[in-house]
């Protein structure tokens, strides 16, 4: 009886007990992780002081960084993943199924002007300074990781320098690209009804049938669109990083950063569809951007609306339909 009085009794004191007269917990490396948590949380930065004129220098620890690193250590390698390898997949398995893309009536063997000299000279500029600039800022982004292993030390040393100038130096003439492909191809890339139907048929790539298109289908507008704001996003986020903390401060080129590498990559995939559908994924499409002159029978198929309006203008000829060269 008398054990039990004295137990309830120490169990009655230790319940009113303030809890701060508990003794505290041992402090080991878990509780003090949590306190730095927190205190990287609540503060922007830790400044050290600094005489010197450049205020940044006393940064000690600026917290974002963190999250910053994890962007770049695993975020954009999930999405160089899925925009780049995904992509490449997507375009193999396309093509097993489907095939190359022919013309379904066969060559006609007369052809009909596409594009002139400077909107093609437009084309090649942006295209050819946007693969050294995708190549240059893979290389940055993940030639650590994947070719280092490969070429070895001094090898990668010595690629990763040229490739770093072209790719300060190639973002200018990009952005020159940009503004005239903007300039010269917006009034064909206005939104219309037309690409409604376009998208409802598939574009002509699932199945035999070609929807009517003007001289750009609703596929090509998306590509324009994709070029014209991603590349406007990669340039401007490209020149703050150009120049660093000149126009932003150090959170701001992190962000900078961040965008310029999600954005890159993106397009870079988006790239890959267009290289391949442009190239060898369709027959009779790359005299459009090589020649200018593309057959007439392949214009009827993928842009019979632009076709119209070019005969209507008395810019083409069209001969019946079904009519071959050498009849
Ligand atoms: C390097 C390989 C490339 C090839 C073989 C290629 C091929 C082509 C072809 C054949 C066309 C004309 C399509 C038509 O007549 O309907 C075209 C159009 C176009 N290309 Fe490229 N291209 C390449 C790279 C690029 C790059 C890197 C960009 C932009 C960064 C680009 C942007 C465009 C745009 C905006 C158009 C007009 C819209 C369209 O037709 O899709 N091209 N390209």
């Amino acid at each position: 009886m008398g054990t039990i009085r004295v137990l309830l009794a120490a169990l009655l004191i230790g319940v009113a007990l303030p809890a701060a007269a508990q003794p505290p917990a041992p402090a080991g490396p878990r509780a003090m992780s949590v306190q730095e948590q927190q205190l990287l949380g609540q503060l922007r930065e830790i400044d050290g002081r600094v005489s010197i004129p450049n205020r940044n220098a006393g940064v000690l620890i600026q917290p974002a960084g963190r999250d910053w690193r994890v962007f770049q250590e695993q975020t954009m390698t999930w999405i160089g993943g899925i925009a780049v390898l995904g992509m490449l997949g997507v375009l193999v398995l396309f093509y097993l199924v489907r095939g190359k893309v022919r013309i379904s009536a066969g060559a006609s063997g007369r052809t009909i002007q596409r594009f002139n000299g400077f909107e093609r000279f437009v084309h090649w500029l942006t295209a050819s300074t946007f693969v050294v600039l995708a190549i240059s800022g893979l290389n940055i982004s993940f030639g650590r990781m994947l070719l280092l292993p490969l070429v070895g030390h001094e090898a990668f040393a010595s690629l990763s320098v040229v490739l770093k100038y072209a790719h300060n130096f190639l973002a200018f003439p990009f952005i020159v690209g940009l503004v005239l492909t903007l300039l010269t191809w917006i009034a064909d890339n206005i939104p219309s009804r037309a690409d409604a139907r376009w998208f409802a048929a598939g574009g002509g790539l699932v199945g035999s049938t070609h929807p009517p298109a003007k001289r750009f289908n609703a596929g090509q507008k998306l590509l324009f669109w994709s070029v014209v704001l991603g590349g406007a996003a990669l340039s401007a986020s490209g020149v703050l990083l150009l120049f660093p903390l000149q126009f932003t401060d150090i959170a701001g080129m992190q962000l900078a950063n961040m965008v310029h590498g999600a954005v890159g990559l993106a397009m870079i995939g988006i790239i890959i569809a267009h290289i391949y559908i442009g190239s060898v994924g369709m027959e009779g499409a790359f005299d459009a951007m090589g020649s200018g002159q593309v057959d007439l029978n392949w214009a009827r198929e993928h842009h019979s609306l632009w076709v119209e309006e070019q005969v209507a203008k008395g810019r083409a000829a069209v001969p019946p339909r079904g009519a071959r060269a050498a009849e």
